[in-house]
């Protein structure tokens, strides 16, 4: 691109975009213009300018198989050549009723004969599945059930009802007179959970040497009934990771175990699958895979492999049956692009690809890659954990291994070593002071070899010996 039209559209970004989760730039600051991104192709990025970068968080954890992959976009250009859009308001389309009826096949036995909405947007999945939930109590005949129980920083969406349902102070905060309650359970953490008598050890996750007696649970079962009598509608869960609030990861069978707590109580699980979902750490649907039964799952971000936006709300036979009685009234919510053909198209063809043996096999290799990678990342004094869930790793540095005292957050560590990346060639965004590596499933084990090693550098130059303050 020639200068001029590289400064073009620079300053088109910079006067025109409201970009998410960015501050607005002071008029006339000498702040660094956005980088404008102009291709991509694999694991690569590539910017107006020509610089090329590692996309190592998949593109705001979305892009499942890689940039421009053929498979999708030739998915995508035969059916938007065919049918471009159609109203999903009483009409269908063959890729939307394909897709949901492969979505149930992939989530069974529990939702084998369940249902799915569609929606463009995350945000917009766990918007339906509320509202959904919160009808279907008034169906059931228990309208008492209203609350809705969530973890301590959990994130959901930036949606009002979402953002009721999440518990994230630093996103959430001005909002909270938009908000309706909901009760906090305490997050299942091994890494910083008060109730882990395991000493930290150096290059083990903290969840594999962890010490207790699953007091989680205990937690979570004194908070379901501390709750007034009979009024607690579902607990809302991000199943395996909670993203934005750390890359906090669960014990393996705690969904399973909570699962079971909760129906124990007639209270309904609703997970929220948008970021672990589909393919990213392995199966559509994590917890479904690890035995627990929720009556919702919300799937997005990589759902479509990450090129176009779709999003999904599947709901159990338990709760599509209270809308199927005659008494039932319509459900009103939906979404012009409900359903969208090419967008389902290209969720099929990314379904097809998760399930052929040489996309497994990549799979497991880019598991493996990420676990070895991980290694690297003990050998700094300051890295507190390292964690990873299927295609996830994350890394939390901290002040003080044995105390695992965080830095001050005015220091912003996490961003200034993923700073120091992006001018190594390595985009990726950290949350607080964790960093994140999250490739597309098409990254060689050499490639994530050298993103991490990008990711060691930035660190050890942001924090060049053993740092305290
Ligand atoms: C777990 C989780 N839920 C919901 C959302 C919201 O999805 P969207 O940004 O597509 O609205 C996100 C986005 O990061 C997420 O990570």
């Amino acid at each position: 691109m020639s200068t001029q039209a590289c400064n073009q559209a620079q300053l088109a970004d910079s006067t025109f975009v409201w970009h998410p989760f960015t501050k607005l730039k002071v008029p006339e600051s000498t702040q660094p213009a956005t980088r404008i991104l102009q291709r991509g192709e694999g694991s690569r990025l590539w910017d107006v300018e020509g610089r090329v970068y590692y996309d190592g968080n998949s593109s705001i954890w979305t892009c499942l198989h890689g940039h421009g992959h053929p498979a999708l976009i030739e998915a995508v250009t035969k059916q938007i050549s065919k049918l471009d859009h159609v109203s999903a308001l009483g009409l269908g389309n063959e890729q939307a009723a394909q897709l949901a009826a492969e979505l149930c096949a992939a989530m069974s036995p529990v939702f084998s004969d369940g249902r799915v909405m569609f929606c463009s947007d995350g945000s917009s999945a766990v918007e339906a599945a509320l509202k959904m939930l919160h009808l279907a109590r008034r169906l059931r005949g228990e309208p008492q059930r209203q609350l809705f129980l969530r973890f301590g920083g959990a994130y959901h969406g930036d949606t009002i009802g979402a953002m009721s349902v999440s518990h994230s102070t630093g996103f959430h905060h001005p909002f909270c007179d938009l908000m309706f309650q909901s009760m906090t359970v305490p997050t299942p953490a091994c890494y910083r959970c008060p109730h882990n008598k395991a000493q930290p050890e150096r290059g083990v996750d903290a969840r594999q040497s962890r010490r207790c007696e699953w007091e989680c649970l205990a937690e979570l079962e004194a908070v379901v009934d501390s709750a007034p009598g009979g009024t607690v509608n579902a607990l809302w869960a991000e199943s395996l990771v909670q993203g934005a609030a750390g890359f906090v990861m669960q014990p393996q069978g705690y969904l399973r175990q909570a699962s079971e707590l909760l129906q124990q109580r007639e209270v309904w699980l609703a997970c929220d699958e948008i970021l672990t979902g589909s393919g990213r750490c392995g199966p559509v649907s994590p917890s479904v895979a690890q035995g627990a039964r929720p009556q919702v799952v919300a799937l997005g971000k990589s759902l479509s492999g990450g090129v176009l936006p779709l999003a999904a709300t599947v709901v159990s036979r338990e709760i599509a049956q209270l809308y199927e009685q005659p008494q039932a009234t319509v459900f009103y919510h939906g979404h012009s692009y409900s359903g969208n053909p090419p967008a389902c198209a290209a969720a099929l063809a990314s379904l097809q690809l998760l399930s052929g043996e040489h996309n497994q096999a990549r799979q497991q290799a880019l598991y493996a890659a990420l676990e070895e990678s991980g290694k690297l990342f003990w050998q700094h004094p300051n890295v507190g954990d390292v964690r990873q869930e299927g295609g996830i790793l994350a890394v939390e540095i901290v002040q003080d291994f044995i105390n695992r005292n965080p830095f001050p957050p005015q220091l912003h560590i996490g961003t200034r070593v993923c700073e120091a990346a992006v001018a190594r060639g390595l985009l990726t965004r950290p949350v607080g002071d964790v960093l994140v590596l999250m490739p597309p499933l098409c990254t060689t084990a050499d490639e994530v070899k050298d993103m991490a090693q990008i990711l060691f550098d930035s660190l050890c130059e942001v924090l060049p010996s053993r740092s305290t303050v």
